[in-house]
């Protein structure tokens, strides 16, 4: 099969939904973490919609891009029943945990290999800093796609948690790393020079809530990038770090290229539509 029709696509969630109720477990805590992975997949594909309608695809082109949405995660669910954590540096990669799933279940048997081929790098990609040289502008931009709707589901999930009113800590959220004080050099140096930052440098909660600013700087479309600024969510971060000279610099830097974000570095990072998206000319 080369295209993706409604109804191919409700097969796909109808899937997703049975594999998720392999993980149903009686553990209160166990729970509340697979629902808050379900609930993030559900809005993802709510937000890629948005940004695809927005950009003007056709329909083949939104049913394409909430399938990598629906389970660009799909990998999160195994990652928690087999390790307990959400942290892929005291686990695996979730991404490439997500293609497994995928495999292993013969999930996308139906679907023509190199369209198959292509979800899998998509939903491979997106959790990388960067995306990888050499591929195809299909790719490119449907992985562009799903980084940015995902950074806005994430972004939701993070602030409504630094925000909550229970005071509940959520260690699996927080990545189990520790709420030390002060801000990495590293991960400081990347976000002043508007660079995406590497995760392996982050040492605390602090670096963790920069790594989550730096994200506004590989966001690519501009409907996204306007939900961050209506949506407040660097400001919100911003609130939730100590105040110090560094986060006084972040914040300068950040509200910089808010304020022009067509100038220059967003005009080279939005990546323009090819005219024609069906599935065909995707192969
Ligand atoms: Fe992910």
């Amino acid at each position: 099969m080369t295209r993706i029709d409604i109804e191919t696509m409700q097969s796909f969630k109808d899937w997703f939904h049975e594999y998720l109720m392999t993980f149903s477990h009686s553990q209160k805590d166990v729970q509340k973490n697979i629902l808050l992975k379900k609930m993030h997949t559900m809005r993802v594909c709510e937000e890629i919609i948005t940004i695809g309608s927005t950009l003007g695809l056709g329909e083949e082109a939104l049913i394409f891009s909430e399938l990598t949405a629906l389970f660009h995660d799909i990998g999160r669910f195994e990652q928690y029943a087999r390790y307990n954590t959400f942290a892929d540096y005291k686990s695996e990669n979730h991404a490439e945990l997500s293609v497994k799933i995928l495999k292993k279940n013969n999930v996308l048997n139906g679907l023509n290999p190199s369209l198959t081929d292509l979800i899998y790098r998509i939903v491979s990609y997106h959790n990388r800093a960067c995306l990888p040289d050499g591929e195809t502008d299909q790719c490119l931009f449907f992985s562009k796609l799903l980084r940015d709707a995902d950074k806005l589901d994430i972004w939701k999930v993070l602030t409504d948690y630094y925000l909550r009113q229970d005071g509940v800590s959520n260690r699996a959220i927080e990545l189990e790393l520790p709420d030390t004080p002060g801000i990495s050099d590293k991960v400081y140096d990347a976000v002043i020079n508007k660079e995406i930052v590497d995760s392996h440098h982050i040492r605390n909660l602090n670096d963790f809530k920069v790594l989550q600013i730096g994200w506004i700087f590989d966001i690519n479309f501009k409907p996204a990038l306007d939900a961050v600024i209506s949506r407040h969510y660097i400001e919100l971060i911003c609130s939730v770090l100590p105040a110090s000279e560094r986060v006084d610099s972040i914040k300068a830097v950040v509200r910089h290229y808010i304020e022009n974000p067509f100038v220059d570095e967003f005009a080279s990072r939005a990546h323009d539509i090819p005219g024609d998206f069906t599935m065909t000319a995707l192969l």
